[in-house]
């Protein structure tokens, strides 16, 4: 049998736009706390380089657009000339090897406290309602939130453009596209979703209004950088920090079709069954509705596999399969899944440890190199 008829459902090519992608196995953005002073830096270059594959997708992780959207220690922005430039380096580095490489573009809104603000303000949100501490991920340490302030209606479009900014700024780095983060409770969620926007003005209530400043988000952005070139990520069925929604159906299905109106390259979702980032449920709940109303490019992430990811490709379920712990710990993951080879193990203690190569560039290629 040809080398091609043999290929698995995830190893087939697929046309994304302007972008020839040679397999389907995308690399997830990963939060990963090494970008000190929020300035990405050199170690991401043999980080993101190792999960390289010629013609594959890689997906950055989350990119602060501003100096209110941060809320965790050591995150990237993208807001500085410093940070576009030290940008530079690690797009080139995927490039040389043939990778197409997105910005994910974010803004924590009342994810964060006023320690990580300018001059010790409070988080802007879309509410004044504050977070209850969570324990964080090294099951240790506590967050505290600061409980945000609301954004007046005449600021909103100032945030918009800090997302037109920082679209343009990722393709000054170089970067082929971006993908806006509007998933998992950050500032665009907390605006979509009904048990966090209490708002009464034209940005709040009704569905059309809470889904407004997204979809203004994805049309600066759009009208700045091509809608062919934007991405969006999405997660109606999840409610971390507390963003959940009473239908979620109905929103992702606004959302999908409201896409179609700026011609988007792709819709990237959340899978209902990823309760938590890293917990999976079984959820009576599915994709598909939303998958079928969208024009453009279908991607879908949350506790996938080999086998389950191309079950969703073989059943038109979605064009794309986004892994998010497998590639942060196999950099050679779309290798392995051709191969059918054994996976390396996650270790859930260094995801989020500021050292330059611990749980970061030292997870080995099947070869046993790095
Ligand atoms: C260490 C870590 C960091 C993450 N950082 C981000 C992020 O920056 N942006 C985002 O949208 N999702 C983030 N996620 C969620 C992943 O992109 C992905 O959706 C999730 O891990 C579920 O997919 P998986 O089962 O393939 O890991 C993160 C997950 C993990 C484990």
């Amino acid at each position: 049998m040809a080398p091609e008829a043999a290929a698995i459902p995830l190893l087939t090519p697929y046309k994304m736009g302007n972008f020839i992608l040679s397999h389907r196995v995308v690399l997830a953005p990963l939060t990963r706390q090494r970008s000190y002073n929020n300035v990405p830096q050199p170690h991401a270059i043999l980080y993101y380089s190792q999960r390289t594959s010629k013609g594959g997708l890689l997906i950055a992780e989350a990119t602060g657009v501003s100096d209110t959207a941060q809320g965790y220690p050591q995150t990237p922005g993208i807001w500085t000339k410093e940070q576009v430039d030290a940008w530079k380096p690690i797009v080139d580095a995927v490039h040389a090897k043939g990778g197409i490489f997105f910005c994910q573009i974010w803004h924590v809104g009342r994810v964060s406290n006023s320690g990580y603000q300018p001059n010790g303000q409070a988080p802007i949100s879309c509410t004044d309602k504050g977070l209850a501490p969570v324990i964080r991920a090294n099951g240790v340490d506590v967050a505290q939130f600061t409980p945000p302030r609301r954004l007046r209606t005449d600021e909103i479009p100032q945030v918009v453009n800090d997302f037109r900014v920082a679209a343009r700024n990722a393709i000054e780095a170089g970067f082929d596209g971006v993908e806006i983060h509007g998933a998992h409770g950050y500032l665009l969620d907390q605006f979509m979703k009904d048990q966090v926007n209490d708002r009464t003005d034209e940005y709040g209530g009704s569905l059309v209004n809470r889904c407004r400043f997204p979809l203004e988000v994805v049309k600066a952005v759009s009208d700045e950088i091509g809608p062919e070139r934007v991405g969006i990520r999405l997660s109606p069925f999840a409610n971390y920090c507390e963003s959940g929604d009473s239908n979620p159906e109905e929103l992702g299905l606004y959302m999908a079709n409201a896409l179609n109106k700026y011609g988007i390259l792709y819709c990237h979702m959340v899978e209902p069954r990823m309760k938590t980032v890293g917990e999976r449920v079984e959820s009576p709940h599915s994709l598909v509705p939303m998958r079928k109303a969208f024009n453009g490019t279908f991607m879908v992430a949350g506790g996938y596999d080999r086998k389950e990811g191309n079950n969703a490709v073989v059943e038109n379920r979605a064009d794309l399969v986004a892994y998010g712990r497998w590639f942060l710990a196999n950099p050679d993951l779309p290798k392995r899944f051709e191969l059918h080879a054994p996976l390396n193990n996650y270790n859930r203690e260094t995801f989020y440890v500021s050292d330059p190569v611990v749980g970061y560039t030292d997870y080995p290629f099947l070869d046993g190199s790095f």
